[in-house]
């Protein structure tokens, strides 16, 4: 089946994941939802689609299967609700929601539509390459702790430091380091390990309350992860899993790239595939396959959304710790 993929949101994000979708051969672009016509039709122009709307539940009835939502963080509960409502099939760019109490509120409104699938397009972990960490790690003795880091400086800091607000690090949108970087690691956390039994964050806060940089650290019955995120500066650090004598080295977490096992004689292999070239194609094969053989697919499903579920539960958790409260908190 080809779905007809509607998109919100027409930042370069989302022409990556078009054409990500177009690659897969699951996808047809058909319709574009901006909150001005010229900047849907100027995004359309690449894909020769000119269906633009403005108004949402006109977009939402245009005929479309599945809508892709990147739009910032804090505007995807109510984008995300009306489409279920509509029975369309969800993929929705992290960091999903704002808190809990939003996530409870999709998942009470998905079992009432039991066909539509939604997904967190957490890209990472749908790379053949993150299946090689997952099963390098299955084969490791004994986990002794894990260091992630994903700090890289954003070309909207600079906006920052220029006086500026900008979205992906204004508490308005749910956004800042945390939910924007750090989820990368996050998520690779507690998919490789499980939700941790106790989670702190020490953030360096940005003058308007969110954070720009951080460090949380993940309290596991045996061990102990520490992850370091940031968006005002680069961090060319590996991240690591520790064994006994063993250690697991991954030149980057987030693009999932470069993965070094180190045997207990301190003898290198190399386990990376090649990277894919548009790493958003692995997710949008795989959701497609979830939306078409749902009953085959339906305990991976369940998984996935659980996983998004415990991530977004951390992500509060670790603002609560960090005293960072974001106007969608209740
Ligand atoms: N997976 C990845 O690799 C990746 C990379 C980057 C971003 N993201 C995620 O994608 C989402 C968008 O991020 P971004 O940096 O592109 O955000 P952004 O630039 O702030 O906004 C994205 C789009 O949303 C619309 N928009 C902007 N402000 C809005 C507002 N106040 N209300 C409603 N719509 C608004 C705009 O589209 P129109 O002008 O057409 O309405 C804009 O192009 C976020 O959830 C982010 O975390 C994911």
């Amino acid at each position: 089946m080809t779905y007809k993929l509607g998109i919100i949101g027409t930042n370069w994000i989302t022409k990556q994941f078009v054409e990500a979708a177009h690659e897969s051969g699951k996808y047809e672009l058909t319709a574009i939802y901006s909150r001005h016509t010229t900047t849907g039709q100027e995004f359309g122009q690449d894909f020769n689609v000119d269906a633009v709307y403005t108004d949402l539940e006109e977009f939402y009835n245009s005929g479309i299967n599945v809508v892709y939502i990147a739009s910032p963080n804090s505007v995807h509960f109510e984008q995300v609700k009306a489409a279920i409502k509509h029975d369309l099939h969800v993929i929705v760019e992290k960091s999903a929601f704002s808190n809990p109490d939003e996530y409870d509120e999709i998942m009470a409104l998905l079992a009432e539509h039991k066909d539509v699938r939604m997904f967190e397009a957490a890209r990472h972990i749908q790379q053949p390459n993150f299946k090689i960490i997952e099963d390098q790690v299955a084969k490791m003795e004994k986990i002794s702790g894990a260091t992630f880091v994903y700090e890289k400086y954003s070309s909207r800091f600079d906006d920052y430091l220029a006086g500026k607000e900008p979205n992906v690090l204004s508490r308005k949108f749910s956004a800042g380091a945390l939910t924007d970087l750090g989820i990368y690691p996050i998520y690779a956390a507690i998919k490789l390990f499980g939700k941790p039994q106790s989670t702190h964050y020490f953030a360096t806060p940005l003058r308007n309350g969110s954070d720009g940089r951080g460090i949380a650290i993940f309290r596991y019955q045996d061990f102990d992860v520490t992850i370091e995120f940031g968006k005002g500066s680069n961090s060319h650090l590996d991240s690591e899993i520790l064994g006994l004598r063993d250690t697991l080295v991954i030149g980057d977490i987030a693009e999932v790239l470069d993965i070094t096992y180190y045997d207990a004689d301190k003898v290198a292999h190399e386990l990376s595939q090649a990277p894919v070239d548009n790493p958003m194609v692995p997710e949008a094969e795989i959701f497609a396959d979830m939306m078409t053989n749902q009953a085959e697919t339906a305990e991976e499903y369940q998984k996935l959304l659980t996983l998004s579920q415990t991530v977004n539960q951390v992500l509060f958790d670790l603002r609560q710790d960090a005293g960072i409260v974001f106007p969608a908190d209740k």
